[in-house]
């Protein structure tokens, strides 16, 4: 088809083309979209806040052996984007986790699904969370951690919830103090949905109420 074309109408088409496939990959009013209630933090105060965020970082750990350690699978967004602003050497691990029992995150025990590859004595490490909810989860893995000897162990999470802290946490940085609310997106699920949404967003409570998984704050 194309090859009937002059260059100025192939190049015409060929824009065409490019803006609507930027329309499609312009989330807003996509399929996912319509489960959110609303948009806590949209991608420009993310961008923003995770500038701050890596600016700190950057001036604490600059001479020093640094190792940012994410839990998965929530804070993979966070982690990747929030490197991007610490320009200085460093290395990042992983470590997996689940809770016991019906109660999700707040169960208080936690169970280690994936470890780290190497022995962090002697290391800076950062812990890179997603969301703090009751703190249980990193009351857990800072105590499982600091017994391994690193010569500083503090966290980073993108967000945090105070209202419903059940255990107290030492938090380093903070990107966000957020209400009671549960979200979804910007690497956070809901039933293993919804990480792909480039925002922080409120789950439309009829989503749980429909779903076999239930609700998510309980
Ligand atoms: P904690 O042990 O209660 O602090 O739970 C922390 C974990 O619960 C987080 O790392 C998330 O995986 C999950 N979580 C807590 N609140 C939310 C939320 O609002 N949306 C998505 N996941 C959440
Ligand atoms: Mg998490």
């Amino acid at each position: 088809m194309s090859l009937l074309m002059s260059p100025e109408a192939f190049i015409f088409a060929e824009k065409r083309r490019c803006m609507a496939a930027e329309n499609q990959t312009d989330h807003k009013g996509g399929i996912l979209d319509r489960d959110v209630e609303r948009v806590l933090i949209d991608e420009a105060r993310l961008k923003q806040r995770l500038i701050e965020l890596g600016a700190a970082i950057t001036d604490t750990y600059t001479g020093k052996d640094l190792l940012l350690v994410a839990v998965l699978k929530g804070s993979v967004l966070f982690l990747a984007d929030l490197i991007r602003h610490i320009p200085i050497p460093h290395e990042i691990d992983f470590m997996a986790t689940s809770s016991y029992g019906a109660g999700v995150a707040s169960s208080g025990v936690v169970r280690i699904l994936k470890d780290l590859n190497k022995p962090i004595e002697g290391r800076h490490v950062l812990l890179v969370e997603d969301i703090i909810d009751s703190g249980h989860t990193l009351a857990y893995l800072t105590g499982l951690l600091a017994a391994r000897n690193p010569a500083s162990l503090q966290i980073v999470t993108l967000l945090d919830k105070p209202d419903r802290r059940e255990v107290e946490i030492d938090v380093a940085w903070t990107g966000f103090s957020i209400p009671n609310e549960f979200v979804i997106g910007y690497g956070l699920d809901y039933n293993e949905r919804y990480r792909n949404l480039p925002y922080i967003g409120i789950l439309k409570p009829a989503v749980y109420a429909q779903s076999d998984a239930g609700d998510p704050m309980e």
